[in-house]
């Protein structure tokens, strides 16, 4: 999601030796980092800093600088460095939504990257996003301040993501007296917090962003400190993992067939090496072959590497896919359909458990839903805590069933096949980032038994097309009445029926449940499963229940196949529900007796393409239940 990258440098050896220059610039390594804190931390005067001390700003830049900071004034005359980010933001606000803004510059030794985010409201999603490819996170802490709860929500977030190194800047050290004793003493409880997060490397470092000491030199304030200044260490820090030489992995993102006589594999190498001859594995087929080229625009490679974007041909022609992955043959990465994960909640809609979401890994999506949240983790204490759903910037650990199968590594192994994230099925709006932890092995060991009586033989024997009525409406708004009504009528016209009421259900099957979100969602989940069964024994299967939810009357429907659902909008006015209100609960409602009633307090949304659509304002329950019998009888009977 980059959007726009400030490359800034000044070197006299551009002009001098510009091939030198070029050579230079690309062996030179990157290091990624991402700056936490908000803005009163000093975040944008330090990332400013950075840019300015290392004169890697371009010049009309530096000059509109100075005069903004002149006219707003804020630091009386000098030149304010949260003036220089902010206006960076600024412009990229004038884009779409973007949240991260990843900026580039370059020194004599590195070349740098930081992902920049904005330190408002949604700020864990922001986070998530820079630190998912940092190397490095820079933990601002105001001196003055100490350890915050933001502190160490940015640490936990940075570990959960596979950060390995972090730097705390110890910031505004001029407002602190420069003190050595408030510095050691924030360093103290801050590597106690950190110990067990998993961190490689902890380096503490007294700064003032504002005045520049330790930024990219020492300055004179703070002759207790012998480390090194921020930028140095960022230029020397040794990120190189020491593993074991990683696996081949690439993920299928097209495949590449301009004519008969060519068939390449594209994608972008997620780790490890490849080369010709080297034996390969297409999963989750399990084909097997040789690499016989790899070809990029600027011709045939001897190898390639992690990062690279590559076509690979093979040897053989077998059956790849997008979305596929391919890996070296021996050490293969893992498949599966159930995990455990943590799971990052960045959306005002909360999660629910049952609600089917898109799960987009590596190249892959597919659909899927959380089967369990085991716990929250309270990112202060790191306390397990109990619930039932996952609201704006909370963390848990929540179990997960697919409906197809994913090539997965657990994310501390690789995070690019390990990570990923969840869409709302009906808004498209991205809701979580997900780390798998592990594969569930309950769902390997069970599998379909085959059977020799089917749907097709069951409901051939009794005559009819098997079907899901679904009714949905307010409470009161004639949905049993109705249904009770269309049953009879079937019955009379010789067809095999079941009525599940809502009422009835929660009686039984679904005592356990409330009305809160989670629950009706659980609710509609289970009936729906329940309904598919049915109409595999080939029955006529009415259904009564609110519903509220387009969500799970979608996914009900995608269950099932063509033509064996229908949705019935029993569409009554809540005035008329009131009126009516043949079980007192409305009033009980209007009087705040009951919480989470659909109507008052819990929504109902109405069906925007329903397959019947029952007025009820202006027709009797009878003629109702004629206009259904009338509609399927054209379509199924
Ligand atoms: S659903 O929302 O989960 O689909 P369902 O149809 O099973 O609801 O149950 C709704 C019935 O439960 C209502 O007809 C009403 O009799 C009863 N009920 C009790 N409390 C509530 C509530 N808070 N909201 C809606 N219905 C309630």
């Amino acid at each position: 999601m980059a959007d726009k990258s400030y490359e800034i440098m000044q070197s006299d050896q551009i002009a001098s030796d510009i091939d030198g220059y070029l050579r230079d610039q690309e062996q030179k390594s990157y290091l990624r980092f991402i700056t936490c804190g908000s803005v009163d931390d000093g975040k944008s005067t330090l990332i400013g800093r950075l840019l300015y001390d290392s004169k890697l700003i371009f010049e009309d830049q530096l000059e509109s600088l100075e005069s903004d900071s002149k006219k707003v004034g804020t630091q009386g005359g000098d030149i304010d460095f949260a003036l220089l980010v902010d206006g960076l933001a600024a412009e990229r606000e004038q884009g779409i939504t973007i949240d991260v803004a990843y900026r580039f510059f370059t020194t004599e030794k590195r070349k740098f990257i930081v992902a920049d985010t904005p330190g408002h409201e949604q700020y864990t999603r922001n986070m998530a996003t820079g630190a998912s490819t940092a190397d490095v996170a820079i933990i601002l802490i105001d001196a003055r301040k100490g350890i915050l709860t933001q502190t160490r929500r940015h640490s936990f977030i940075t570990s959960l993501l596979g950060v390995k190194h972090i730097v705390v800047a110890i910031n505004k050290m001029d407002l602190a007296n420069y003190s050595k004793e408030t510095f050691d003493e924030i360093e103290r409880d801050y590597r106690t917090f950190v110990e067990d997060m998993g961190f490689e490397t902890v380096e503490c470092i007294p700064v003032s962003a504002l005045k520049g000491d330790n930024i990219t030199e020492a300055g004179e304030n703070m002759s207790w400190y012998t480390g090194p200044a921020l930028l140095k260490y960022l230029e020397n820090i040794d990120i190189e993992s020491h593993e074991d030489e990683a696996p081949f992995r690439m993920s299928v993102q097209w495949v590449n067939r301009p004519n008969l006589d060519f068939r390449g594999f594209s994608g972008t190498i997620v780790s490890g090496e490849v080369k010709p001859g080297d034996e390969i594995v297409a999963l989750p087929n399990a084909q097997t072959s040789t690499v016989k080229s790899i070809v990029t625009y600027d011709g045939e490679l001897e190898r390639a590497g992690q990062d690279q974007a590559v076509t690979i041909t093979l040897v053989d022609e077998i059956d790849i896919s997008r979305g596929d992955l391919i890996s070296e043959k021996l050490r293969r990465p893992e498949i599966t359909d159930q995990f455990q994960a943590h799971v990052i909640w960045m959306h005002d809609d909360p999660m629910l458990p049952g609600r089917p979401y898109l799960i987009k890994l590596a190249n892959k999506t597919t659909s899927g839903e959380i089967t369990d949240l085991k716990y929250k983790i309270d990112v202060n204490s790191f306390e397990h805590e109990a619930g039932k759903t996952l609201s704006l910037n909370e963390v848990g650990v929540c179990n997960f069933s697919l409906d197809d199968k994913v090539v997965y590594e657990a994310y501390k192994d690789l995070a690019a096949l390990g990570s990923f994230i969840m869409i709302d099925k009906m808004t498209n709006a991205t809701v979580a980032a997900g780390m798998i932890d592990f594969g569930l092995r309950r769902a390997t060991n069970v599998h379909w038994q085959a059977v020799d009586v089917d749907k097709s033989t069951r409901s051939k024997q009794k005559r009819q097309k098997p079907l899901v009525l679904w009714f949905t409406g307010l409470s009161a708004s004639g949905k049993s009445t109705i249904a009770n009504l269309v049953e009879k009528k079937l019955l009379a016209l010789g067809k095999h029926t079941y009525l599940l009421d809502g009422d009835n259900v929660r009686h039984g099957l679904n005592k356990d449940l409330g009305f809160v979100d989670a629950d009706r969602v659980e609710n509609i989940r289970r009936v729906g499963e329940v309904s598919k069964l049915m109409v595999d024994a080939g029955l006529i299967v009415l259904t009564a229940f609110i519903s509220p939810f387009r969500s799970e009357r979608r996914m009900v429907r995608d269950m099932l196949d063509d033509h064996e659902f229908m949705e019935v909008f029993v569409d009554t006015p809540l005035e008329i529900c009131e009126q009516r209100d043949p079980k007192g609960l409305y009033k009980k409602a209007r009087s705040g007796e009951i919480k989470n009633f659909t109507g008052f307090d819990s929504p109902y949304e109405e069906p925007e393409q329903a397959d019947i659509h029952l007025e009820t304002a202006d027709i009797s329950a009878e003629e109702a239940a004629d206009l259904v019998i009338k509609a399927i009888e054209e379509k199924y009977l």
